[in-house]
């Protein structure tokens, strides 16, 4: 069983950004969607990460279609099995790094890997408010958080976008072993090509086409 398909899905603003495109997530894949600014790569990510309803077409996750889900459904899948990393980062901005990773061990009854806290170079910084960390600092506070919730497809919409080469370079390591290891999936957005060659499949959305690229 796929863990997402989306099917023939259309959404238009002001103007259609896209028309019947499809994509397909299964286990253990990483893709990256590319795609010029405004070419609607984060409204389409909106759409696979039940944030936002498309005009047409279906997406079903871990087997179940999106519209037939309740409010409170689409919540419980959120906070339970997707992982969403967007540029409006969602943390608790007045609390420290630590309690907002601390929310999302208590959902996934999972512990906080301090390694991982190492790795993304944020462990000296757990015990600080939110809203005195610097942009790159907040974004990986929250792709720690993400992890930590154990999620089963992880959304990321320019993840590295603050970050120097290096770090991303870490950031796409962590994600790559992270879905190994536990037969997840990662939906990348991002212009950034050589980010995106680090996933298995690309697919770029141009002229309100979805093309596979790799
Ligand atoms: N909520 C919205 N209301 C109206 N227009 C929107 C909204 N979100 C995005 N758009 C428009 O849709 C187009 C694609 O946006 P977006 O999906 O953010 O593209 P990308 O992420 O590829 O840069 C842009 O022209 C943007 O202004
Ligand atoms: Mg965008």
């Amino acid at each position: 069983m796929n863990l997402l398909n989306a099917t023939a899905i259309s959404h238009s603003f002001d103007y259609e950004l896209f028309s019947n495109i499809s994509l397909h997530v299964s286990a253990g894949d990483t893709i990256a969607i590319t795609g010029v600014s405004g070419s609607g790569k984060s409204t389409f990510l909106h759409i696979l990460s039940t944030l936002l309803v498309p005009k047409a077409g279906n997406v079903e996750i871990l087997g179940k279609d999106l519209k037939g889900l309740s409010e409170k459904e689409l919540v419980h899948l959120r906070s339970h099995e997707l992982g969403i990393i967007f540029q409006s980062h969602y943390l608790f901005r007045g609390f420290s790094a630590m309690e907002n990773l601390e929310v999302a061990s208590m959902l996934s009854h999972e512990k906080i890997d301090e390694a991982l806290l190492q790795r993304l170079g944020i462990a000296q910084v757990m015990h600080q408010k939110v809203s005195e960390l610097s942009g790159g600092q907040q974004q990986r506070v929250s792709i720690a958080r993400v992890l930590t919730k154990i999620p089963r497809i992880i959304f990321a919409d320019e993840p590295t976008g603050n970050l120097d080469n290096k770090t991303a370079s870490e950031v796409m390591n962590i994600f790559n072993e992270y879905i190994a290891q536990n037969k997840a999936a990662l939906v990348l957005v991002t212009h950034d090509e050589s980010l995106a060659h680090r996933c298995d499949k690309i697919y770029h959305l141009e002229n309100k086409e979805l093309i596979q690229v790799k």
